[in-house]
């Protein structure tokens, strides 16, 4: 089976080793997810009569793997292929072994990801005549992303778009070029904490809109804090929201693009969840409503964060005046992770249905586990996204996420999503994890509740973490 998996392995140049070409092989085969983690390889007498070399080859390939990390053996048993242990747990943060519920994305599809940097690595050596630089990101990417909006109904060309270092860069990016110090923001609440923490940076004054549990956007008060507060910006997430995975409606979108263009605000739509409706599709994009509407977009939870790319989406005029001002936080971005994601993005609905499949499973297991340990939370029926808002019984979000901290878990206190630190009743659980360890934290939490109900336990929010 594995002999006939790894094809035509053998080295194209005689002076590279037969083991050196085997081992590279059998680590693409588990690498690209044709082979899973955890298969059992085949003894090295089978496998050098099965392919016909001799049996040190086979010796010193797996020699090689197990030097890698990517070969397991113990006493008596097959060898087994693994992952090495420094990638597998790279730390993103400082939490340690801690499960890290205050993470809300998910890892990268099988194998996706690996077949992206092949392509990538082979489309590279047109773009080494040049000198890299692409302050609006390169035309094979901007054409992919282009390409979705107009399927999804908002025709697009390649440039109206500006590539960025994903979408809390371009959050960034906007604020500096649309609001000015000290300008008013409206921004829905919760929302999601890189945009607290944006907002807090660019000393822009957020005033909150406040968000209802089941019916969302409160279109009259966003008139009303429109009209009162004369803001610079107004900023939605109006796909499957994070933290509460709301979906703003049609008429929603119409309604807020008009009170937008009514007083000229500009209009800011964070799309980053926009592929992750688990119950329904989103409507045709906001920015099919209006005009002023300016777009963020992000690989990070379709594809994967590390790629690191995102984007804005806006009038070519306005993307031409970005592209100049981006040159003071920096001067483009990689030209690989570009290709990568160019690649990533054609080829989305292979690999998307199964990644909604994962999440609705692993939604119905942290719901039901969180029935069981904290029966008396009730939480936001949001139709996607990554994640759950909850409403604890108690005001008691900080001590219980101090508690968790200290039971093994990472997870957030309401008060980092909201801007007036409001939020003391709530935690946002992801549901992005693995099923057996969702459950697992979702449990903890619930023993942590209980704890800081129990009283006693002081809690302290800036020991908590990064939070994505
Ligand atoms: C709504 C929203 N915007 C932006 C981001 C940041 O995304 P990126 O990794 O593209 O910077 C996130 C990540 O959680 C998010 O949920």
């Amino acid at each position: 089976m594995l002999a006939r998996q790894l094809g035509a392995w053998r080295p194209a140049d005689s002076r590279r080793p037969s083991y050196v070409a085997l081992a590279e092989a059998v680590r693409l085969l588990m690498l690209d997810g044709r082979v899973p983690v955890g298969t059992s390889l085949p003894s090295e007498r089978t496998l050098a009569g099965a392919l016909d070399v001799s049996r040190t080859t086979v010796t010193t390939a797996y020699a090689d793997l197990r030097e890698s990390g990517h070969l397991q053996s113990r006493q008596g048993a097959r060898s087994v292929l693994t992952l090495p242990v420094s990638v597998a747990s790279e730390p993103t943060d400082e939490a340690g072994d801690a499960i890290g519920l205050n993470i809300a994305a998910p890892s990268s599809p099988d194998g996706v990801v690996h077949d992206a940097y092949r392509y990538a690595v082979s489309a590279l050596p047109p773009y080494l005549t040049g000198v890299g630089l692409y302050p609006s990101g390169i035309h094979p990417l901007k054409a992919a992303i282009a390409r979705r909006y107009t399927a999804r109904g908002l025709p697009t060309s390649p440039d109206q778009i500006l590539v960025t270092a994903g979408a809390q860069h371009a959050l960034r990016i906007l604020l500096d070029a649309l609001v000015p110090p000290g300008g008013v923001v409206v921004v829905e609440q919760p929302t999601h904490h890189g945009t607290v923490s944006a907002l807090q940076r660019h000393a822009a004054r957020a005033v909150p809109l406040g968000l209802h549990p089941e019916t969302g956007w409160d279109m009259d008060n966003l008139e009303s804090l429109v009209r009162r507060r004369n803001p610079r910006m107004i900023f939605t997430i109006a796909d499957f929201h994070n933290p509460t995975g709301l979906l703003l409606d049609a008429q929603g979108r119409a309604e807020m693009t008009r009170i937008a263009a009514r007083r000229q605000v500009p209009l800011v739509v964070d799309e980053t969840m926009v592929e992750l409706g688990l119950d329904t599709e989103a409507p045709p994009p906001v920015a099919s409503y209006g005009t002023n509407v300016y777009t963020i977009g992000s690989a990070s939870k379709t594809v994967w964060a590390g790629l690191r790319v995102g984007w804005i989406r806006a009038d070519t005029t306005s993307v031409a005046r970005f592209a100049l001002a981006r040159k003071d936080i920096d001067l483009g971005s990689p030209v690989l992770e570009q290709l990568a994601a160019a690649y990533a993005l054609d080829h989305l609905d292979e690999f998307l249905p199964a990644r909604r499949d994962a999440l609705r499973a692993q939604r119905a297991a942290a719901l039901e586990e969180l029935s069981r340990r904290l029966p008396e939370a009730t939480t936001v029926p949001g139709p996607g996204g990554l994640c759950l808002w909850v409403a604890l019984p108690a005001p008691l979000a900080v001590p219980t996420a101090t508690t968790a901290a200290r039971l093994g878990v990472r997870i957030t206190p309401g008060s980092a999503f909201t801007v007036d630190g409001a939020g003391q009743r709530h935690i946002r659980i992801p549901y992005t994890l693995p099923e057996p360890i969702l459950r697992q934290a979702v449990s903890i939490v619930g023993e942590a509740y209980r704890q800081a109900a129990g009283g006693g336990v002081v809690g302290d929010e800036r020991s908590l973490g990064l939070v994505v």
